[in-house]
C-alpha cells in the first residue's frame, strides 16, 4: 500500500476521503474501492500535488463524471483525482452582438452547463444535453453525438502539460478525432473555452427537451451503465452489428448487453468488473466471428 496519508499531509487545500467505495465514483457503479480520493481545492493545490506525486512515481487518475471508465474490483491503489471542487468557474466574453465565448472549468458537469446556456440565452452547445460527463472528460474523449462534438464548438483549452507547466492550446492545434480530443499525452484541462452564439432561452429548453426525448427513446436509462461500450467502426455501428449477432440481453452474472441498446452494457445489480468484461470479450468475438470486424473499446478500462 502506498503511503499516501504522509503524501498528502504535505499538500494544504486538498480534501482527501479514504477508501472511497469505486461504486460512487462511477455510473456504471461497478468495481471495488479506491484507496485515496482527492479533491484539490484550487488550480495550485493541484498542481502542488500533481508535482508530489510525480516527484515520488506514484499513480494517479484523474476522473470526470465516471460515465466512461471501468474501475479495478479490488482496492485501487492510485490516487483519484476529482476537479470538481478546483475547476468549476464558469465566464462569458462577448465577442459581438450576436455572439460570444464560454470558459469553462473542466470539473463542471455539462448538465450543469446545459442549464446555465439555457438560463443565459447561449445556443450551440445543445447536443451536450444528456451526455454524462464534465467538461474535462468530454473534451479528452471529444464527447459527442450525431448533433456535434466537442471539437465542433471548441475554441482552446487551458491545460497543465507533462511536466505540469501551463499551456493554452487553440483548437486548431489539437489533432482531435471520433471520440479522441488529441491533447498532448499526460495532458490535464483546466478550462475549455466553447464558442456560443447568443439565443432565446425558450428556443434553446426547447431544443434541450427535444435531444433529451430522443435520447430516452433510443437509449437505456433504467439501470447503470457507461454509455455506449465500443466505438463505432469506420462506416458502420457497434450497435447494430452487436444486435445481429443476437447479443441483445446476452449476460454473465449482473452485467448484461442491453435489450434496448446493444452497445450499451447495464448492470442490474452487483455486475463486477470481471463480470463486465466478460461480457466485452464474448461480444467482440462474436462479432468478430459473424462479421469480420474488430471492435475497439470507447470505455477507458483503469489499470
Ligand atoms: N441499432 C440496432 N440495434 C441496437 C442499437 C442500434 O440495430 O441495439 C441501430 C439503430 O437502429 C441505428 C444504428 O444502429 O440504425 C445506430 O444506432 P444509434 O442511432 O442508437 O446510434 P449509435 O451509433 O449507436 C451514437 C453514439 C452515442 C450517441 C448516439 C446518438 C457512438 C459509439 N455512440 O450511438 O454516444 O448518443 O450516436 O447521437 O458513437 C456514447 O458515446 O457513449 C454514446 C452513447
Amino acid at each position: 500500500m502506498k503511503d499516501w496519508e504522509r503524501l498528502v499531509n504535505t499538500v494544504t487545500d486538498v480534501d482527501v476521503q479514504w477508501d472511497v467505495p469505486a461504486s460512487r465514483l462511477n455510473t456504471f457503479r461497478v468495481g471495488g474501492t479506491a484507496r485515496c480520493v482527492a479533491r484539490p481545492r484550487t488550480e495550485d493545490s493541484l498542481k502542488t500535488l500533481l508535482k508530489t506525486l510525480k516527484a515520488e512515481g506514484l499513480p494517479w487518475t484523474i476522473v470526470g463524471n465516471g460515465s466512461n471508465v471501468l474501475f479495478p474490483d479490488g482496492a485501487w491503489d492510485h490516487m483519484v483525482i476529482l476537479l470538481d471542487r478546483c475547476a468549476t468557474r464558469l465566464e462569458y466574453q462577448r465577442r459581438d452582438d450576436r455572439s460570444g465565448t464560454v470558459r469553462v472549468g473542466s470539473g463542471l458537469k455539462l448538465t450543469h452547463l446545459v442549464k446555465l446556456c439555457i438560463r443565459h440565452g447561449w445556443t450551440g452547445l445543445e447536443f451536450l444535453a444528456g451526455i454524462p460527463a464534465t467538461v474535462g472528460g468530454a473534451v479528452v474523449m471529444n464527447a459527442g453525438t450525431r448533433d456535434g462534438a466537442v471539437g465542433d464548438v471548441l475554441e482552446r483549452v487551458r491545460l497543465l502539460d507533462e511536466t505540469l507547466r501551463e499551456r493554452t492550446v487553440p483548437r486548431s492545434e489539437l489533432p482531435m478525432g471520433y471520440r479522441s480530443g488529441g491533447l498532448p499525452p499526460g495532458a490535464v484541462v483546466l478550462e475549455a473555452d466553447f464558442r456560443v452564439m447568443l439565443g432565446l432561452p425558450r428556443c434553446i429548453a426547447g431544443k434541450v427537451a427535444k435531444l433529451l426525448r430522443e435520447r430516452r427513446r433510443s437509449q437505456p436509462a433504467r439501470w447503470p451503465s457507461a454509455g455506449c461500450v465500443f466505438k463505432n467502426p469506420p462506416g458502420l455501428s457497434a450497435g447494430a452489428l452487436i444486435d445481429q449477432a443476437g447479443f441483445k440481453g446476452y449476460r454473465v452474472g449482473d452485467a448484461q448487453v442491453s435489450p434496448v441498446h446493444a452497445n450499451w452494457i447495464v448492470n442490474r445489480g452487483r455486475a463486477t468488473r470481471a463480470d463486465v468484461l466478460e461480457v466485452i470479450r464474448t461480444v467482440r468475438h462474436g462479432v468478430r466471428e459473424r462479421f469480420g470486424v474488430d471492435l475497439e473499446l470507447e470505455v477507458r478500462v483503469l489499470e
